[in-house]
């Protein structure tokens, strides 16, 4: 079986380390493997749609936005099609279908569209269009035949419920579609990393996010003013390192390389945290090599970005060629969905014979 990765964002801001060490940090590194036949990068500008219905402007904006980020994170056109969910009208079709394959207590039930309803304030009227996206994701996905699925730990679930989809399709039809896995960063800091303040989530909204696209100096000025243990008030005292973002994002940038480079009084994380939690280790300190450690990562990350920028009219020829080969595949697989469920009827000869039997 072909080995095949799809996986993919909404266009609704600019892409932050959150993803990055979330999800695609793990995209650039598989691409990079050659273990993959096949690698597909999604712009999913109409499920941001089904939240955003009266703002198509900000998905137009924020397509190329994350056409850049991508670029800028080393995902590689040559070796990675890029392209735009709403360009392959086939995966409307097989959402369509697929519909008929779920129930309402079930997407009732799914955790994430739970939570993102309540933060929506959708409670009271939910628009259809959004409390069925996990059908429309499960089409993106099936519609490349998916192997491997690389996404935020929060995206579980709609993998969920395309494996079950999956299943019930194929005991239904026959056996034509491909279950997938989801593939998560091994690093338990780079699940669910904290915005700077804290709060278990980075969102724009919150205003506690570092963007990829950030400056050298917007980096800094963010790390310098994290919140940290707010009980480390002097350097003497004891600090505590458990859910302190400060380590948490130490947890999941940095290798024992960068005390060599930074901070060579220490040998690695573990005896900076022993000294903080000893006392006597000041946040100023830990937040600037913090600093160093993110610059090192970020800056060939901007350095890229910037460069592309200088192209734009290259990044949508990108999405343009991607989303024509992308269209191709999807609507291979749509028509093996319509023989499988038998509406493929113009090109079913055995219908034909069948009425014509019917009708001597
Ligand atoms: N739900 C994803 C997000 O919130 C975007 C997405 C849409 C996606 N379709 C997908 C991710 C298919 C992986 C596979 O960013």
């Amino acid at each position: 079986m072909r080995k095949v990765i799809l996986t993919g964002d909404r266009p609704t801001g600019r892409l932050h380390v959150g993803h990055y060490v979330g999800s695609l940090k793990r995209r650039v590194e598989l691409q990079n493997s050659g273990e993959y036949d096949d690698i597909y990068i999604m712009i999913a500008d109409a499920q941001a749609l089904t939240d955003n219905a009266d703002n198509p402007e900000k998905v137009r904006q924020n397509i190329v936005e994350v056409a850049l980020d991508y670029l800028a994170c080393g995902i590689d056109p040559e070796k990675t099609t890029i392209f735009i969910q709403s360009m392959v009208p086939q995966l409307t079709e097989l959402s369509f279908y697929y519909m008929n394959l779920v129930t309402v207590s079930r997407l009732q039930r799914n955790p994430t569209v739970k939570s993102e309803i309540q933060m929506r304030n959708f409670e009271a009227s939910i628009p259809v269009g959004f409390f069925t996206y996990p059908i429309s994701q499960a089409a993106d996905i099936t519609a490349f035949k998916a192997t491997v699925v690389p996404v935020g730990e929060d995206q579980m679930p709609m993998i969920e419920q395309t494996r079950e989809i999956v299943h019930k399709f194929n005991q239904v039809y026959g056996e034509t579609l491909v279950e997938p896995q989801i593939s998560l960063p091994d690093n338990k800091a780079c699940l669910r990393l904290p915005g700077t303040d804290g709060k278990a989530k980075m969102s724009k909204s919150l205003g506690n996010c570092i963007y990829l696209a950030d400056t050298e100096e917007e980096v800094r000025k963010k790390i310098m003013s994290m919140f940290t243990d707010p009980n480390h008030l002097r350097v003497e005292d004891p600090g505590e390192v458990e859910g302190n973002p400060v380590f948490i994002y130490l947890d999941a940038f940095c290798k024992d390389e960068h005390f060599a480079e930074f901070l060579p009084e220490y040998a690695n994380l573990e005896e900076l945290k022993a000294h903080y939690k000893r006392g006597g280790l000041g946040d100023v300190k830990v937040k600037k090599f913090l600093n160093n450690v993110m610059q090192s990562e970020l800056s060939p990350i901007r350095e890229r970005r910037k460069q592309w920028e200088k192209d734009i009219p290259a990044v949508y020829d990108i999405l343009k060629k991607g989303s024509e080969i992308a269209e191709q595949t999807a609507a291979r697989t749509l028509a093996d969905v319509r023989n499988a469920m038998k509406i493929d009827y113009f090109s079913d000869g055995a219908l034909i014979k069948e009425q014509i039997e019917k009708y001597k």
